[in-house]
C-alpha cells in the first residue's frame, strides 16, 4: 500500500502544491528560506519534484547553508530574508531577482500560523514577514505567494492578511443584489456557488449540509433560480430563526427546502427518494475529520457523474482555527479515490467533480 502523508510532518507537501488552478507556465520559481535548515531541505526537493523543469531561486541566509551551491537547477541569492531591506529591489540582489521574470514565490514561514490570534488587522504573520509580503508585492507576485508555515501547511498571503469583513453586505452577482445573513464565505467563494448553481453541470438537486444562518443556502438559491434550475435542499442540526428574513427578502421561500436534521440521517432518507440525483453538494457542517469524511462518504452515492461536491473550510484559518480535519477528510476520502477528478480550489472552497 502507497505510504499515506501523515499531517504535521509533511502532509500539505505531499499534494497541496498542486491543488491551486495555474494558470500560466511556471519557469521561476522563487524560495525564500526562513525555516529550519531540515525543513527548508525538505520543502525544496519537494519543490524540486514538483516543478522538475522549472529554475530555482532562491533567497537565503547568508549565514545558512541549507542547500549546495550549483544544485539542479538552481541559484542562490544570499540575503537574510528578515532584513530584506526597503531598498531591496534596487540593490544588486534586488536587480537580479527582478531580471529572472519569476512566476511563483514559495516561502518558507518559521512560525506555526495556527498559533496565536489571528487578528486580521494586526496579523501575526505579516507582523515579522511585512518586509517580504511588500517584497512580493512590489515583483507584481503577491497573488502567486505560497506561504509554508513550520508545520509544512500552506497558506496564501490574503489568508493572513485579509480578514473577512464586511461579509454581510449585499452581494451583487450578474445584476442580482442578494442581501445575505452572516456568513464565512468570501467573496469569491460566493460568486463559485453563485456560478455552480445557476450554470454548473450535470443535472440534480443542490444539497447543502450545515446551513447556519443560510447564506450559502441563499447564494446557491439565487443562482439555481436565476436559471430556474433545481431546489436547494438544506440540512442543520439546529435552527436559526433569523434565516426567514433573508429568504423572504431574496423571495426564495419556494427554492429552500430547510429541515432540521443531523446530516447523516438526512443522507439515508436520501438515498431512498425515488429521485434521488445530486449535481451539487456543499458540505459546510460537522467540521471535525470524522464528521467531515461520514458527510463526504454518506451524500458522495447520490452525487449523479459529472456533478460537483463542494467542501468548505478546506484549510482556513480565518477564525483563528486552522480545520485541518477538513483537509484531512478531503484527502482520504477525495484526493485519494479514483471516484472524483479536476480538483480545485477557490480561496478555502475545495472542489471535485465526480468521475
Ligand atoms: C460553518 S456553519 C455553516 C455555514 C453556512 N454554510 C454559511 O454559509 O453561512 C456549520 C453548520 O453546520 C451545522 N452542523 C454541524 N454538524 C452538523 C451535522 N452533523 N449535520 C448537519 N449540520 C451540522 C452547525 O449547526 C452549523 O450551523
Amino acid at each position: 500500500m502507497e505510504k499515506q502523508p501523515t499531517y504535521g510532518e509533511n502532509f500539505f507537501l505531499a499534494f497541496d502544491y498542486q491543488l491551486p488552478p495555474v494558470s500560466k507556465e511556471i519557469k521561476n520559481i522563487l524560495y525564500i528560506h526562513s525555516t529550519k535548515i531540515k525543513q527548508s531541505k525538505k520543502t525544496f526537493k519537494r519543490l524540486q519534484e514538483i516543478f522538475p523543469s522549472a529554475n530555482f531561486y532562491v533567497l537565503q541566509n547568508k549565514d545558512i547553508n541549507f542547500m549546495e551551491e550549483d544544485q539542479n537547477n538552481s541559484n542562490i541569492i544570499y540575503c537574510s530574508p528578515k532584513v530584506i531591506p526597503d531598498d531591496f529591489h534596487q540593490t544588486e540582489e534586488g536587480k537580479t531577482l527582478n531580471e529572472k521574470e519569476i512566476d511563483i514565490i514559495f516561502f518558507g514561514v518559521n512560525l506555526d500560523i495556527q498559533m496565536g490570534n489571528i487578528d486580521p488587522l494586526n496579523s501575526y504573520v505579516a507582523n515579522p514577514y511585512e518586509n517580504i509580503l511588500e517584497l512580493t508585492k512590489n515583483m507584481g507576485l503577491y497573488d502567486w505567494t505560497v506561504l509554508i508555515d513550520n508545520q509544512y501547511c500552506v497558506y496564501y498571503p490574503w489568508q493572513i492578511e485579509v480578514g473577512r469583513v464586511n461579509n454581510h453586505k449585499p452581494f451583487q452577482m450578474d445584476g442580482v443584489s442578494i442581501s445575505l445573513p452572516w456568513t464565512l464565505l468570501s467573496p469569491k467563494e460566493k460568486e463559485t456557488l453563485f456560478k455552480l448553481s445557476q450554470s454548473g453541470p450535470s443535472d440534480g438537486s443542490i444539497v447543502n449540509i450545515g446551513y447556519f444562518q443560510g447564506g450559502s443556502s441563499i447564494i446557491l438559491a439565487a443562482g439555481s433560480k436565476f436559471s430556474k434550475r433545481e431546489k436547494v435542499f438544506a440540512f442543520d442540526i439546529e435552527e436559526y430563526p433569523r434565516s426567514k428574513k433573508f429568504i423572504t427578502e431574496n423571495d426564495l421561500e419556494d427554492w429552500i427546502i430547510f429541515e432540521k436534521e443531523c446530516s447523516l440521517e438526512a443522507a439515508k432518507k436520501w438515498a431512498k427518494k425515488e429521485k434521488n440525483g445530486v449535481r451539487l453538494l456543499l458540505i459546510d457542517g460537522d467540521h471535525s475529520y470524522q464528521g467531515c469524511k461520514d458527510d463526504i462518504q454518506s451524500w458522495s452515492p447520490v452525487l449523479v457523474s459529472g456533478g460537483v461536491i463542494a467542501i468548505h473550510d478546506y484549510g482556513n484559518i480565518s477564525e483563528g482555527a486552522k480545520y485541518s480535519e477538513v483537509v484531512q477528510a478531503v484527502y482520504d476520502t477525495i484526493l485519494n479515490s479514483s471516484e472524483f477528478k479536476d480538483f480545485r480550489r477557490v480561496d478555502t472552497l475545495f472542489m471535485a467533480t465526480k468521475i
